[in-house]
């Protein structure tokens, strides 16, 4: 496999899976601070209070991704370490935090991926209805400002939000996730409302002279009906409709799709004149999250374990052909920017013996996504980047500390980090790739 030597390969993080240091140096609670409280929705009853530490240990963790020989590393920012309530004074030490990162990032020669909204929104601005009140777009705009105002002159890539689709459903209709709300209206108006702070937020940044790539991170999994009956590729469509063309026609073609709208009815979001362009503001770049392939069936949920594939610790079908076919049809659907896959990998059962982690499931997994990739740039699909995810272990949301997606083992008793198999194997990839391939 040979990339373009300006390809970028990255590992990504997220602030509230990583950081810790909850309550210290004036940070505010997040949803998820307080989600976690609740018995019962984390699966190994844990919370983010302490999660890697890397609050603390920031500077070990960048000689670490600096001995990857990655170009980039994809981090977030947690909004309630800067601005505790979301809306009154800032925090400087939260501010100084990212600063010391970011520069920290730059003196090793590594690329700063910068994302605002993975997730961590102040408690303080849920209290008064969060993502569902329209008044936290307008906030949102003020956050990136703020980040924008510090960071903006040195960090080359901003992404708004990652996942919305997570955060308005699993968050506020499943409510499975932060902030744990049952409600297909209040999803759907969550979805909307973070759209349009994307698109609002885009061009503020812009207003104000931000040099940085701005996009957003979308999780996106090619759909495929179960078999090939009427019924099941009904549903296959409007599931494709809710997933991702929910998310990439107003991003792209400023509007909602009429077939998830008609579902919807009364659900569907209020929309005020201007917010679809608004949304569909040009971007520079797009991330995409990938994972895997869902499969839809009208009856009985798919039986993952029927499709003879490997399944990972989360119990999702490894199916590299997928991101091929995903970022294909993007480049066909859509008039994207350049694509970046900003996650990709897998939670395998991982043991730590004798100093290794021969996760040769993980190392297999992420090479054939790799190679998924160079397929799709053969296929045409302007490609910019590609990131692991994780550097390191965890905390994996509602499923705890016991879903390992490290390349980097954590020992959460004494913080050790050791680099796995899979670690040293991308090591060597990205070595090969400086040589030329
Ligand atoms: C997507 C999310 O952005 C990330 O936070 C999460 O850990 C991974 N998927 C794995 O589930």
């Amino acid at each position: 496999m040979h990339f373009p030597p300006n390809f970028v390969w990255g590992v990504a993080t997220s602030a509230f899976q990583i950081e810790g240091a909850a309550a210290e140096d004036g940070k505010g609670l997040s949803i998820w601070d307080t989600f976690c409280r609740q018995p019962g929705v984390i699966a190994d009853g844990s919370n983010g209070d302490i999660a890697c530490d890397h609050y603390h240990r920031w500077e070990a963790d960048l000689d670490m991704i600096a001995g990857l020989g990655v170009d980039a590393y994809r981090f977030s920012v947690s909004w309630p370490r800067v601005r505790p309530t979301g809306s009154g004074a800032w925090n400087e030490a939260g501010l100084a935090f990212y600063e010391r990162l970011v520069d920290g990032l730059l003196a090793r020669g590594i690329k700063p991926y910068l994302t605002l909204n993975h997730w961590d929104l102040p408690e303080a601005l849920q209290a008064g209805g969060g993502w569902a009140n329209r008044d936290t777009v307008a906030r949102f705009v003020e956050y990136a400002l703020g980040i924008h105002a510090r960071l903006g002159d040195r960090v080359v890539s901003i992404a708004t939000h990652n996942e919305p689709w997570v955060m308005a459903h699993l968050g506020h209709e499943a409510g499975v996730f932060a902030p744990g709300i049952k409600n297909r209206r209040t999803a759907m108006q969550v979805s909307h409302h973070l759209l349009l702070s994307h698109g609002l937020a885009l061009q503020a940044l812009r207003a104000a002279g931000c040099k940085a790539r701005l996009g957003i991170v979308l999780n996106l999994s090619p759909m495929h009906a179960a078999t090939d009956s009427a019924a099941d590729r009904a549903k296959m469509t409007l599931e494709d409709g809710q997933l991702l063309r929910w998310y990439l026609d107003p991003l792209f073609k400023a509007s909602y799709p009429q077939d998830v709208l008609e579902v919807l009815g009364a659900d569907a979001p209020a929309v005020e004149a201007g917010d679809m362009a608004h949304i569909a503001t040009a971007m520079d770049f797009m991330g995409v999250n990938y994972y895997s392939r869902s499969v839809v069936s009208a009856g009985e949920p798919w039986d993952v374990m029927s499709s003879g594939r490997e399944i990972t610790d989360m119990g999702w079908e490894v199916y590299p052909e997928g991101l091929t076919e995903l970022l294909v049809r993007l480049h066909r659907d859509y008039p994207v920017p350049p694509l970046f896959v900003t996650e990709n990998g897998g939670a395998f059962k991982d043991e730590l013996v004798d100093g290794r982690v021969h996760d040769e499931g993980r190392t297999r997994y992420i090479e054939q996504h790799i190679e998924a990739v160079a397929e799709a740039m053969r296929q045409g699909v302007n490609m910019g980047g590609y990131m692991v995810w994780s550097l390191m272990d965890n905390f994996e949301w509602a499923s705890g500390y016991e879903k390992r997606f490290g390349i980097v083992h954590v020992d959460y008793t004494t913080q050790q980090r050791t680099l796995k198999d899979s670690a040293r194997w991308y090591q060597g990839f990205l070595q090969q790739q400086k040589q030329g391939g």
